[in-house]
């Protein structure tokens, strides 16, 4: 069975990292996050999947799969939203067939969803969780054979009240679902294709699970799925321990993440943040909940709250900075308050 992997948002949320990574190479406890949901189409024998990319298709150049998986690209030509890119590649797809938001992080048993699908004899099921508040998110209900009521992306705050059943952004899908979808223009699995294949009455089902689940994209997200699998949450993933690490014990406090060839100075402290690579922290630098980007220079006395740093920046002496998102290859005079 082929699994297609959304790949071409802009991660707006995640500004400005994702100007240089896209959020599906974003790395989760140091492995990229792609690499992730690969993991989980391997343990239920998928090797075959297809990156549907668009902005920053060019930074997947040299991303290389597990053994034993092949992975193949289709890049749009424009944004095509969700649904569009996966039309696309609609000739490639005879059978049965699995659709991947590239921003979730679960353990997801696809084995059992895809025996679902099968035996209910629907056109798509999609992976359903719970959560407290629905608004950022597809609200699903189900009626009580499971069968899919309704899909209301980004419901309001009346609509979504007391939570519920939504999108975990993962559909098992028959080809004959794209057969009325035009080819070519940007279209909407949530705002469209789900809607018009529930007014036509065919069989969309939800296939619930409250395992583990998370959708990396925004900055509160990201750090949240780094501290579940620090601390053992999330089954089946664990911590990739990082190469050249250079770290004072006492200047890293809880929940701290940090890649390769990083190096943080005595007398530093660096809480609840992650750290991609090659970031360089001075002594008396203090980071609190706040994402590094790589090749980052944190220098003598700086305070970062609450920041989203890009790459290649340099953060002077004495900067205090507070809920700053500073674009890639900046240079901040030593001294200044943001
Ligand atoms: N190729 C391509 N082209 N991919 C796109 C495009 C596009 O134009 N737009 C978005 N994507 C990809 C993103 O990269 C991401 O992997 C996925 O589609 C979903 O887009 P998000 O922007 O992350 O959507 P969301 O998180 O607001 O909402 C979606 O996910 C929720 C669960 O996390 C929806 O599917 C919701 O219904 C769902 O609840
Ligand atoms: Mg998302």
């Amino acid at each position: 069975m082929k699994a297609l992997i959304l790949a071409g948002g802009e991660g707006t949320r995640l500004l400005p990292l994702t100007l240089t990574t896209p959020k599906p190479l974003l790395p989760i406890a140091n492995k990229p996050h792609l690499s992730h949901i690969l993991d989980v189409l391997s343990r239920h024998m998928i090797d075959e999947a297809v990156l549907l990319t668009g902005f920053g298709a060019e930074n997947f150049d040299g991303f290389s799969p597990p053994s034993g998986m092949s992975l193949g690209f289709a890049r749009e030509p424009e944004p095509l939203g969700t649904a569009g890119p996966v039309k696309m590649v609609e000739d490639s797809l005879e059978d049965t067939f699995l659709v991947f938001n590239g921003d979730v992080l679960s353990g997801v048993d696809l084995s059992a969803m895809i025996a679902q699908h099968r035996s209910s004899g629907a056109v798509a099921t999609l992976y359903l969780t719970p959560v407290p508040d629905a608004t950022a998110f597809g609200l699903v209900p189900l009626d009580a054979s499971g069968r899919v009521e309704r899909f209301v992306e980004k419901p309001s705050p009346e609509e979504a009240v007391g939570g519920g059943l939504i999108n975990a952004g993962t559909y098992v899908l028959e080809p004959s679902v794209l057969k009325r979808m035009p080819a070519g223009r940007r279209w909407s699995f949530e705002r469209e294709l789900f809607p018009t294949l529930l007014d036509e009455g065919q069989p969309v089902f939800g296939y619930t699970d409250d395992g583990y689940w998370i959708d990396i994209g925004t900055p509160e997200r990201y750090l949240q799925a780094h501290w579940d699998v620090m601390e053992g949450r999330v089954p089946g993933v664990a911590v990739t321990p990082a190469r050249g690490l250079r770290m004072s014990a006492q200047a890293i406090g809880p929940r701290v993440s940090a890649g390769n060839q990083c190096s943080v100075a005595a007398g530093a402290r660096i809480t609840s943040s992650v750290l991609l690579s090659g970031v360089l922290v001075a002594q008396e630098a203090r980071i609190e909940r706040s994402i590094i980007g790589n090749d980052v220079e944190i220098e003598v006395g700086a305070v970062l709250t609450d920041c989203i740093v890009g790459d290649r920046v340099r953060v002077g002496a004495g900067n205090q900075l507070r809920g700053a998102r500073v674009a890639p290859g900046l240079t901040i005079p030593a001294g200044g308050v943001t």
